[in-house]
């Protein structure tokens, strides 16, 4: 079967999982704690199965805090205040009444020119400080589908997700969304490392699925951790279905040229944020990190 069959195939098998109809969620974070209901559409068209039950992996709040990551645990951190700042601009533009009036900026993508700038590091901060909002909930997928870091800095082992769901039809979303323990944050693991990972992140799937994400619920966050744009090209393909892009700059570290570069593939979303990271400590202690508006916003952004 060629790679578009299967791409097809999988298509058809989410539509009857509940994706793509008007059916209930079956995703929904909100619902009575680790139960995700079938759809009805899916109850017609695939055997009953009982409810299912999404897994769950307590985070442990307190080597979150002991890693200088954002903690429910320390909400007055200095992490903790940077990210109060960071997601500001981010919530205002996915606000679903107002708004940026930018399509689907509800999913936001944590992108970079090369390895270890801090993309998994701010996905993860970001995530956290979402969830400590009143009246939003976040879903945090590690899309970084080569080398996958999240599962490491989460205390998290190897599990079915992203790359499960996409490639073997037995795999529901239920069996890949995890609650993490803090009420309003939930994470889908990259998955099982599979040959053809790059294809597919960009098949009609992925697209389908995150179409569904952003859709289904518009007051949810959907934050992407992803591969580092001047190494993969899966990142670049992944942009284009995006509302949002915090493109992150290591501080003292990254090159100009290479954010250059970098930016300019990724030049179809409307929505880029610079976030610069480990910036030096000014005396009173701030902007080590912070957001940097360089490329601004809407048309023209990253020229
Ligand atoms: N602001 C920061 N303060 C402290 N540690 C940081 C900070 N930013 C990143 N790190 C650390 O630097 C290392 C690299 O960060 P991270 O894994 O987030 O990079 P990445 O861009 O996701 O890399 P990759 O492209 O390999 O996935 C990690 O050990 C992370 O904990
Ligand atoms: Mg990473």
């Amino acid at each position: 079967m060629s790679l578009i069959e299967q791409a097809v195939k999988r298509l058809d098998e989410l539509r009857r999982a509940g994706f793509g109809t008007d059916a209930p969620d079956v995703i929904d974070p909100q619902s009575s704690p680790a139960v995700s209901q079938p759809a009805p559409s899916a109850i017609a068209a695939a055997p009953v199965e009982p409810a299912v039950r999404s897994a769950s992996f307590p985070i442990d709040m307190r080597r979150l805090a002991a890693m200088g990551l954002v903690s429910p645990e320390d909400t007055r951190s200095r992490i903790a205040e940077e990210f109060r700042v960071i997601k500001r601009p981010l919530l205002a533009n996915a606000n679903p009444a107002g708004g940026s009036g930018v399509a689907r900026a509800n999913l936001i993508m944590i992108t970079s020119s090369l390895p270890g700038e801090g993309k998994s590091f701010s996905a993860f901060n970001l995530a956290m400080s979402i969830a400590m909002e009143l009246d939003r909930s976040v879903l945090l997928v590690d899309a970084d589908v080569i080398r996958p870091s999240l599962p490491t800095l989460l205390g998290l082992r190897q599990s079915p997700g992203l790359l499960d769901l996409l490639s073997d039809p037995s795999v529901r979303f239920s069996d890949v969304h995890m609650h993490t323990g803090v009420e309003k944050l939930s994470f889908i693991p990259s998955g099982n490392a599979h040959p053809r990972a790059a294809e597919m992140l960009a098949s009609n799937a992925m697209t389908s699925l995150v179409g569904e994400l952003a859709t289904r619920y518009p007051d949810r966050i959907i934050i992407f951790d992803s591969p580092p744009l001047l190494v993969t090209t899966e990142s670049r393909v992944l942009a284009t279905q995006m509302g949002q892009i915090v493109f992150v700059v290591r501080a003292e570290r990254t090159l100009q040229r290479d954010v250059t570069q970098a930016l300019a593939t990724i030049e179809s979303c409307p929505l880029k944020l610079l976030l610069l990271n480990g910036a030096p400590q000014t005396p009173d202690g701030s902007y080590s990190y912070g957001y940097g508006y360089g490329y601004g916003q809407g048309p023209g952004a990253g020229k």
